[in-house]
């Protein structure tokens, strides 16, 4: 599935997860004040404690969207409220949830600016990014820092037009292996090479030089709004994907392929 056929819908109440089904989900987090209410009072004592430290109102409001979002789309899994969910983080920091027996569910979260990817899966490790298309200065420093001497060939080749999405394609691919590592991208980036090229399958090409151990992993690109690059990494070779949009996001904040979709899944 290329980027411009992939289709965001309106999900079922219920949403049914196979062994080898992965559900991204993307949420919109710039909500009307009524919304940031009935979410905030889902968030446990630890999330309102973190609330308390951000400087900002509008970064306050989109943890409240980001974190209260998450309780609701794991609550329809779990079918337990969302404010029952407990959560753990593990010994480098990423979140876990809490109490559970037989099949595990594993998610991970990401969010850039006004929008927060969520993902889903079972028993496997899985990781998501996003980020919001902007021009960064530091490009080719962080570039020549964690990418390969192939992606930083790659790049170059590029025109300067396609540059900049290459870039964050190559970025978010890297860093949603990291997080499904349980790690934050470091120094070692260079050595887990992915594809970049706009239009080129996303692939994880090698870790450490080996591609035996690549093809244990899927990479899916993923394009939620317009001027947002993601993407999910799992421990699964056959893993297949599925994208949610959550209920209440405004329909004008989406691509124009996904708002057809929509109203033809209505109508
Ligand atoms: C923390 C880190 C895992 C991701 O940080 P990030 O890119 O700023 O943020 P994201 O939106 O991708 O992810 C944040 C979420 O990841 C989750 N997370 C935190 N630690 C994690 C870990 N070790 N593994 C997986 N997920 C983790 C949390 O749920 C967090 O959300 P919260 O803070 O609202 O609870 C880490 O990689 C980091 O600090 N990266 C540096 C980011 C950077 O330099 N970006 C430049 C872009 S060009």
């Amino acid at each position: 599935m290329s980027d411009s056929e992939q289709i965001w819908r309106y999900p079922p109440n219920l949403p049914v997860l196979e062994a080898d089904d992965i559900h991204v989900w993307c949420g919109i987090l710039d909500q009307p004040t009524r919304s940031f209410r009935e979410l905030e009072q889902t968030l446990s004592l630890d999330e309102l404690g973190r609330l308390q430290e951000i400087p900002s109102a509008i970064l306050r409001q989109r943890f409240i969207a980001a974190h209260g979002l998450m309780r609701k789309i794991l609550s329809r899994y779990l079918a337990i409220p969302p404010r029952q969910i407990e959560f753990f983080y593990d010994r480098r920091g990423k979140p876990c949830l809490a109490n559970q027996n037989g099949d595990r569910l594993e998610f991970n979260i990401a969010h850039s600016r006004s929008l927060a990817l969520y993902a889903i899966t079972k028993n496997r490790e899985i990781g998501i990014d996003v980020e919001y298309l902007r021009q960064l200065e530091k490009a080719g420093i962080i570039a020549s820092q964690f990418f390969s001497f192939r992606e930083n060939a790659e790049l170059r080749a590029l025109s300067p037009e396609l540059q900049l999405e290459a870039f964050l394609s190559c970025w978010t691919r890297k860093e949603a292996y990291f997080k499904a590592r349980g790690i934050g991208i470091t120094e070692c980036a260079a050595q887990v090479e992915v594809t970049l090229h706009p239009g080129q399958k996303a692939r994880l090409l090698s870790l450490e030089g080996d591609a035996g151990a690549a093809a244990d992993w899927a990479i899916h690109s993923l394009a939620p709004a317009p001027g947002y690059v993601g993407a999910v990494a799992i421990k699964n070779p056959r893993a297949r994907l599925t994208c949610w949009q959550w209920p209440g996001n405004a329909e004008s904040t989406l691509p124009r392929a996904c708002r057809n979709a929509l109203r033809s899944q209505r109508n």
